[in-house]
């Protein structure tokens, strides 16, 4: 049988939430990955190290205790953040960035940042304390159509954040456009993208041909093949700007399957098998584990991962969902085949 096996890898974007929910999720994501960098849209958003640290414990005992997985805390910046809590969350030890959600881009964002410009000051004590931005590129005008909203976010934004905060490090999360990847190779080695499997194996055509697929919608949205496959050859470069990042990001099934479906796709079971099948249609299945295991680790300034993971060439069904009590979910790409499977 075919196999591969690779340094154990992170996953540098996750929603795991907290409650019932984030016990019935956590273990997929730890039987995959090392460490995660956790994302902070709660319903209330963690937006002190304090809370940071409360859930992070959450998150710890959610899982039994010999279960080797790190949680790597992120704030939730607001215009109310204070440089104090800068200063804290660059020198606690389990803080490894802050997020910033436009107000109104997405789920939770509610408390986000409705004018990005007012909060430069924040983003220059960043920059002087060291600690990362995480960005959720997207504008929110209501005028701006949806599939624009990532390239409008970079030219209106993105370029002057890193032009005015050129030692601040910067991560564009879960990019989806090629601009995005033209634009992060073009700066400096302080900016970097994670990418989503989703938006590696599919583009908009999944969201709506055939029918209305709403366990493939997620923000930012999908897009034209053109940007998929500028993806694809970024993620597959070997460039260490561009690295791992889920945004597995878990909806109860009746609120996806809704007249208002959630936006999120719950890829954390099968995360590294979708990596794993698109790395092999690229044929670069000889870059995963730079992109998943290496490059994320050296941008947040962590060591690598010791232990391996290994993957089997085994066609195999993925569950219709995941029960636990009275939650159900259903996963990205829910009774498909797929032919990779972690050993
Ligand atoms: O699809 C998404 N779901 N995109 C996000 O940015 C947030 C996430 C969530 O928290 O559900
Ligand atoms: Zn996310």
């Amino acid at each position: 049988m075919k196999t591969i096996t690779i340094t154990r890898p992170d996953d540098m974007h996750l929603h795991v939430r907290n409650g019932a929910l984030l016990k019935t999720v956590l273990p997929y994501t730890a039987k995959q990955f090392a460490r995660a960098i956790i994302m902070p849209n709660l319903k209330q958003p963690v937006v002190s190290v304090e809370q940071a640290l409360v859930y992070r414990e959450e998150i710890i005992a959610a899982l039994p205790a010999s279960w080797a997985f790190t949680p790597l805390m992120t704030l939730y910046l607001t215009a109310s953040t204070s440089i104090d809590e800068i200063k804290n969350a660059a020198e606690s030890e389990y803080v490894h960035a802050f997020k910033l959600y436009p107000a109104g881009a997405t789920t939770h964002s509610d408390s986000g940042v409705a004018d990005i410009k007012a909060i430069y000051p924040l983003f220059a004590a960043m920059e002087k304390y060291g600690i990362p931005l995480l960005i959720h590129g997207e504008v929110t005008d209501a005028e701006c159509d949806i599939f624009d909203r990532e390239r409008v976010f970079i030219d209106t934004y993105l370029i002057d954040i890193v032009k005015e905060f050129p030692n601040l490090r910067v991560v564009l999360e879960h990019v989806t456009t090629a601009e995005a990847v033209q634009f992060v190779e073009s700066v400096d080695v302080n900016v970097a993208a994670t990418i989503t499997p989703q938006h590696l194996l599919y583009n908009r055509n999944a969201l709506l041909v055939g029918g209305i697929r709403p366990h493939n919608y997620c923000l930012p949205v999908l897009k034209r093949e053109q940007h998929r496959q500028a993806l694809v050859k970024a993620a597959t470069s070997g460039n260490p700007k561009f690295f791992l990042g889920t945004d597995s990001a878990p909806h109860l099934t009746e609120l996806k399957e809704n007249a208002c479906g959630c936006a999120g796709c719950f890829s954390a079971p099968i995360a590294m098998e979708l990596y794993a099948q698109a790395f092999e249609s690229a044929n670069a299945l000889d870059k995963l584990e730079g992109f998943a295991s290496f490059f994320g680790a050296d941008f947040y300034s962590l060591p690598r991962n010791t232990g391996t993971i290994t993957l089997e060439k085994i066609d195999w069904e993925i569950p219709a969902n995941y029960q636990e009590n009275a939650i159900s979910i259903t996963p990205f790409k829910a009774l498909e085949v797929l032919n990779w499977k972690i050993a």
